[in-house]
């Protein structure tokens, strides 16, 4: 595990995250797996090892000592005292080829580089070095969205992947949420693809959280918007493929009291997307993703989602946070995991989609090294394999240079890889 924070253990530095990943998720869905025998030994990797035995109390507390028989036991880097950005680099050299790494750290380094001769804002992602470096070394990659800032890095790490025969996927757990699937399953019957219509959004009060890097080195549409773009390129995989992309940016919230945001910080972001259908020259396709960091603060959910889906036979809405079934708990909000234990006292959540996206790459590692798969098939199986989400990285870079640079970005396909002009 590569990341120490929020979304793979639940501390946040200062306690327990207040969201809905209280306890996390990677590390618990690791520890259950290693319970039920796919996985062994485990490790954790950090910038700062003088937090895991905060970590360590965390994750006994809350863990051990809410489910059965969870061996919580980790090897940890950096050691104890040292403080150290690349001791990913020394955990990944202990490793042997086969094995996995599951990165959750930040999309961004905070440090804006500002080194491009047209002053283009430019992202310096963490998540493509280590990626690149563990997949170089023959071990299996899942990478959380957005995978990479830049289309450039996306492509290296597609063919990276290919050369060395491992398994690279990105973490899109909504591919595995069942409303989201079902949406999939039922948008193919509607022949060519006409409309898409998307909004996403947190409370303004999360940009407290965020100010360390927002607007500096990543922006609200890799951060939320890269789920729904996935969800729709992944419906639209063998429907049609986005040609241009034009952006435009509301602004003024996030800068000023009592956030004071860096002054290049968006607070709500639209892409415009051109889709071309890849059977009928003739059908084309508009989507429109937006996404916000300051929605009103009793907005009644923690991230609002929706979207809309209409093709040439019929239509589709998906409201995420208004669901038949739905718990939503002042303090922590709305989880794609199922924390609550099972009758016997084990862990019971192995049917939440942040489980599944995990385990699923889990079995394809396992499957790779038996010998009885290998890591191209996946990107026929339609999951979010690198190869599959290439698209997803094209209009979110797009839609960053169509901010800065005030024009439209086309994206196209030269030879065999996905471009941007
Ligand atoms: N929290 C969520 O609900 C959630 C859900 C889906 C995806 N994500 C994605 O996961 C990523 C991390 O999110 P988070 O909420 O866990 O963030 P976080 O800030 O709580 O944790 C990030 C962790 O990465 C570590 N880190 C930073 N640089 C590192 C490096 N060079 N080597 C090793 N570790 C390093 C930090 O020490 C920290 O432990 C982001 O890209 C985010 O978009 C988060």
């Amino acid at each position: 595990m590569c990341g120490t924070g929020e979304y793979t253990t639940g501390w946040v530095g200062t306690g327990a995250s207040k969201s809905d990943k209280k306890i996390g998720v990677v590390g618990l869905t690791l520890f259950d797996l290693r319970r039920l025998g796919k996985v062994d030994k485990l490790g954790m990797v950090g910038v700062n090892g003088g937090k895991f035995p905060a970590i360590r109390k965390h994750l006994d507390e809350n863990i051990g000592g809410a489910y059965k028989d969870m061996d919580l036991s980790f090897d940890e880097y950096p050691e104890q005292g040292k403080v150290d950005p690349e001791a990913y680099k020394t955990a990944i050299d202990k490793m042997s080829p086969g094995e996995a790494v599951i990165i959750f750290t930040p999309d961004s380094e905070h440090a804006t580089v500002d080194n491009c001769a047209s002053s283009i804002k430019q992202f310096k992602g963490t998540h493509h070095p280590i990626a690149l470096y563990a997949i170089e070394r023959g071990i299996h990659v899942l990478v959380t969205k957005p995978a990479t800032q830049l289309l450039s890095h996306h492509n290296e790490l597609i063919a990276a992947a290919r050369k060395h025969n491992v398994c690279c996927f990105v973490e899109h757990h909504k591919r595995f949420d069942p409303v989201y699937s079902d949406a999939k399953a039922r948008a193919q019957t509607l022949g060519e693809f006409n409309f898409f219509n998307a909004w996403m959004s947190q409370p303004k009060s999360q940009l407290e959280t965020f100010r360390a890097w927002a607007g500096k080195d990543s922006d609200i549409s890799y951060y939320l918007s890269s789920h729904h773009i996935d969800i729709c390129c992944w419906i639209l995989q063998d429907i049609a493929v986005p040609t241009r992309v034009v952006a435009s940016a509301a602004t003024g919230i996030a800068t000023s009291e009592p956030y004071n945001c860096v002054p290049q910080t968006e607070d709500t972001i639209t892409l415009l997307v051109d889709w071309q259908s890849t059977k009928s020259p003739k059908h084309k396709g508009t989507a429109v993703y937006t996404a916000s960091w300051t929605a009103p603060l009793k907005a009644g959910v923690h991230s609002a989602q929706h979207w809309y889906y209409m093709g040439e036979k019929g239509d589709i809405s998906v409201d995420q946070a208004h669901r038949g079934y739905d718990v939503t708990v002042d303090e922590t909000g709305k989880t794609c995991m199922k924390y609550s234990p099972s009758e016997s006292g084990h862990f019971d959540g192995q049917r939440g989609y942040g489980y599944i996206s995990i385990e699923k790459f889990i079995d394809a590692a396992r499957s790779v090294n038996a010998g009885v798969t290998k890591p191209a098939d996946y990107d026929t199986h339609g999951l979010p394999t690198i190869a599959n989400t290439v698209l997803t990285t094209a209009i979110l870079n797009a839609g960053r240079i169509s901010l800065d640079e005030k024009r439209a970005v086309g994206i196209k396909k030269d030879g065999e890889t996905w471009v941007l002009e």
